[in-house]
């Protein structure tokens, strides 16, 4: 199931951060309590066998969403779980909140960069040693609309899968 995030999961979501980002890339407990709350509308985990799988941290800027943290547990990855995720993201898109949703992944980041891509995201700025260990960057932007809610079009089906209230 997915739910809103709350302070009571950042110690799950700590550990999934730990396990999947190198260390300079990790938050600390205070930013992500802070994120989980002020970000809260579009802030997720997926909860499943009673523990938190991964999670989505999407903050709502005006026009523009911004996914500022997206992780799924390694022992729960490729089921789909992700594409959930970031589907809460796509659903401001698709549902016209937003006119575009925006994020940053390393270029090496294969897995991320394969789930973006096929979402419709589009590099749109090369973002040189954006990351404190010097590697590049890309700001990928998802601007189509028609992209969004045909790549979440089951999970959209499924919005009462997604409690809306934490
Ligand atoms: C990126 C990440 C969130 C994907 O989560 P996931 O639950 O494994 O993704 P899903 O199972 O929903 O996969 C959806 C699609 O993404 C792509 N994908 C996911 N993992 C992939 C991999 N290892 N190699 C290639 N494509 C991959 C595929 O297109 C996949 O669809 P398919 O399984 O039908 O082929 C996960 O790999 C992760 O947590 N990585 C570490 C943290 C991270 O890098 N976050 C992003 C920071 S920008």
């Amino acid at each position: 199931m997915i739910r809103r995030c709350t302070a009571s999961d950042v110690p799950y979501i700590l550990e999934i951060e730990r396990k999947s980002f190198k260390p300079e890339d990790i938050y600390s407990d205070e930013l992500l309590k802070f994120l989980c709350a002020y970000c809260n509308d579009y802030s997720y985990v997926y909860v499943l066998n009673g523990t938190v799988a991964g999670y989505i941290i999407t903050c709502h800027e005006g026009n523009a969403a911004h996914v500022i943290s997206i992780a799924v547990a390694p022992e729960y990855r490729r089921r789909g779980i992700g594409k959930r995720l970031l589907c809460t993201a796509l659903r401001l898109m698709a549902t016209g909140k937003v006119s575009e949703v925006f994020l940053e992944v390393r270029v090496s980041n294969a897995p991320a960069l394969h789930l973006y891509k096929s979402a419709g995201f589009e590099v749109a700025e090369f973002l040189k040693s954006y990351y404190s260990d010097g590697e590049d960057g890309y700001r990928l932007v998802l601007r189509d609309r028609e992209k969004a809610r045909k790549f979440c079009v089951r999970e959209l089906e499924m919005q009462g899968g997604i409690q809306t209230r934490a």
